[in-house]
């Protein structure tokens, strides 16, 4: 959003402290845990945790991973090494971390071996000895590769580590969070919910969506249903569209393989996309809790319109990111990255045009794109109002006022604003037909009204876990339909390579033909500030 004035919100009362909820006692094991998940995202999200006395004082973290030549100690080390380089922590305090390293144990196993999960068991025996039966809580985490979801939750199931309990509230209870991508498709998910819930029950199953855990993201619920001036326009007859967008600055680092197999659409839409998508446009759930806030978003992917061959060339665009410029510095383009094909179509950005065709939505097109190494690392929901239906004030063009918008900003800078129209002032202007306007913003950060940023996305959820929170998990019927509205697409882009990929510059807000997809409508993307 360009010019404006800048009008701080600030809480009108004291925030009351929140309900701080402190995690049942358990074992944390974590399948991976030398990987690059567990080193960058898990063990600072612990760590921070940790700090705010937000776990029970048995919490033990037992680390799994392939590596022979590893023992507890060499573990704790790797682990302080990796707290050392994250940028979610400042410094790391000696005497909390002498008091985590404590908790670390390490395992080696091959995890698609059965025989290797009784060693993880003695472990597991060991490390929980001092706690009574009914703490001996077991939270798996499957941080690890797709292409083994499958054999370890049968080796866990099978070996007895992580029975089926048959109600949330059985102690001890044992819970199996699976990372994303949940599938590869409709089918490979519809598979592997069959085969996860044949082993495990829905309640003890926590599927990941880390843009659940951003705190713009929650708050998206909270600003729509807890003030009653945005539930009363928020549908067709007042919104005119809705841009959501996550843009990224970063290419695909050291991710070439894993990215070439899953592009754009499977990265980032099926997902993170589809949840921003689904809470911007969901009814108000009756209560708030798990099953309630997840059949609404259910039920509203079920009302987005199916993108047929016949209607995605209209509706969607993807491309690739050629070589360019990212805060002056040279950066190569997709083809030219680490493993990746000379001749790859995989796209890096895609750009398309939803219709939710339900009461509240219908004709309200829903842009969505993602894309990597563009302008900015930027994530918002920005929901465009309709224009006045007549100007009177003559010292403005019709057509030159900038439409209310309302932008959700995920991140950076989370917050909300708002921008209006009003007079400028000075009494200079003679006739009152003649009155000139111009666009301010309200804009409200996290940071500048409640003094702290938001907590890292994997601290929110690893701590619901452990309290046994499933509202920020995907649901098995949840995963489906957001599959449901993606899989033709990736099917039909699969089916017809482009003759020409179209290409961005890195360090650009995407191709020219995705400006075209939305400048048919009238309407230009938004380009926000980093
Ligand atoms: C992950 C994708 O799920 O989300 C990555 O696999 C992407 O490719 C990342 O970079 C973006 O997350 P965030 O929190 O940095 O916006």
């Amino acid at each position: 959003m360009t010019g404006g004035t800048v009008i701080s919100a600030r809480p009108a009362t004291q925030v009351q402290s929140p309900n701080v909820r402190r995690a049942d006692p358990c074992t944390l094991v974590i399948f991976g845990a030398l990987g690059d998940l567990s080193r960058r995202k898990l063990l600072p999200a612990i760590y921070s945790l940790m700090k705010e006395h937000l776990v029970a004082d048995s919490f033990r973290v037992l680390g799994v991973s392939r590596e022979d030549g590893q023992t507890d100690d060499t573990f704790r080390t790797e682990m302080r090494k990796a707290l050392g380089s994250s940028d979610e922590i400042e410094d790391v305090d000696a005497d909390l971390w002498e008091e985590l390293c404590k908790r670390l144990f390490y395992c080696s196993a091959d995890l698609t071996c059965a025989e290797d999960y009784q060693r993880i068991g003695e472990r597991l025996k060991q490390i929980e000895a001092d706690r009574p039966e009914e703490q001996r809580n077991r939270l798996f985490y499957l941080a690890v590769p797709p292409s083994v979801f499958e054999a370890i939750v049968r080796n866990l199931s099978q070996s007895g580590l992580a029975p089926r309990t048959r109600t949330a509230d059985a102690r001890p209870w044992v819970r199996v969070v699976i990372e994303k991508p949940f599938g590869r498709s409709l089918e490979t998910a519809q598979q592997l919910n069959d085969l996860v819930l044949g082993l495990f029950a829905e309640h003890q199953t926590y599927r990941i969506d880390h843009y659940l855990g951003k705190e713009t993201v929650q708050n998206v619920l909270v600003l729509r249903f807890a003030n009653s001036i945005f539930e009363p326009i928020w549908n067709r007859q007042s919104i005119h569209h809705v841009q959501i967008t996550a843009a990224e600055s970063v290419g695909v680092e050291e991710r070439g393989r894993y990215y070439e197999e899953a592009g754009v659409v499977r990265d980032m839409f099926q997902n993170h996309l589809m949840q921003l998508l689904s809470l911007t446009a969901m009814e108000p759930p009756p209560v708030m809790t798990a099953n309630a806030v997840r059949d609404e978003k259910v039920k509203v992917l079920k009302s987005v319109r199916w993108m047929t061959p016949e209607t995605i060339p209209q509706n969607a665009v993807r491309a690739q990111y050629t070589p360019g410029a990212m805060a002056g510095k040279h950066v190569p383009g997709y083809t030219q990255e680490k493993d990746v094909a000379p001749d790859s179509t995989v796209p890096t950005f895609a750009a398309v045009r939803l219709y939710i065709d339900n009461w509240r939505w219908t004709g309200v097109p829903f842009y969505l794109r993602s894309g990597k190494r563009l302008k900015h690392r930027v994530s918002e929901i920005a929901v465009q109002f309709r224009t006045p239906p007549h100007l009177m004030f003559g010292g403005q063009p019709q057509g030159a006022m900038r439409p209310n918008t309302l932008v959700m900003r995920v991140q950076p800078n989370e917050g909300v604003s708002l921008n209006f129209e009003v007079k400028v002032p000075g009494a200079a202007v003679a006739l009152t037909s003649a009155i000139e306007i111009a666009p301010v913003d309200m804009d409200f950060t996290y940071a500048e009204a409640f003094g702290e940023v938001a907590a890292p996305a994997y601290e929110t959820l690893l701590l619901d876990v452990m309290i046994g929170e499933a509202t920020l998990f995907t649901r098995s019927d949840e995963v489906e339909a957001a599959w449901r509205v993606i899989d033709p697409l990736i099917q039909y882009w699969d089916a017809h390579k482009p003759k020409r990929m179209p290409t961005y510059a890195a360090g650009s807000w995407g191709p020219r033909e995705a400006d075209e997809l939305i400048e048919r409508d009238g309407v230009e993307w938004r380009e926000p500030a980093g």
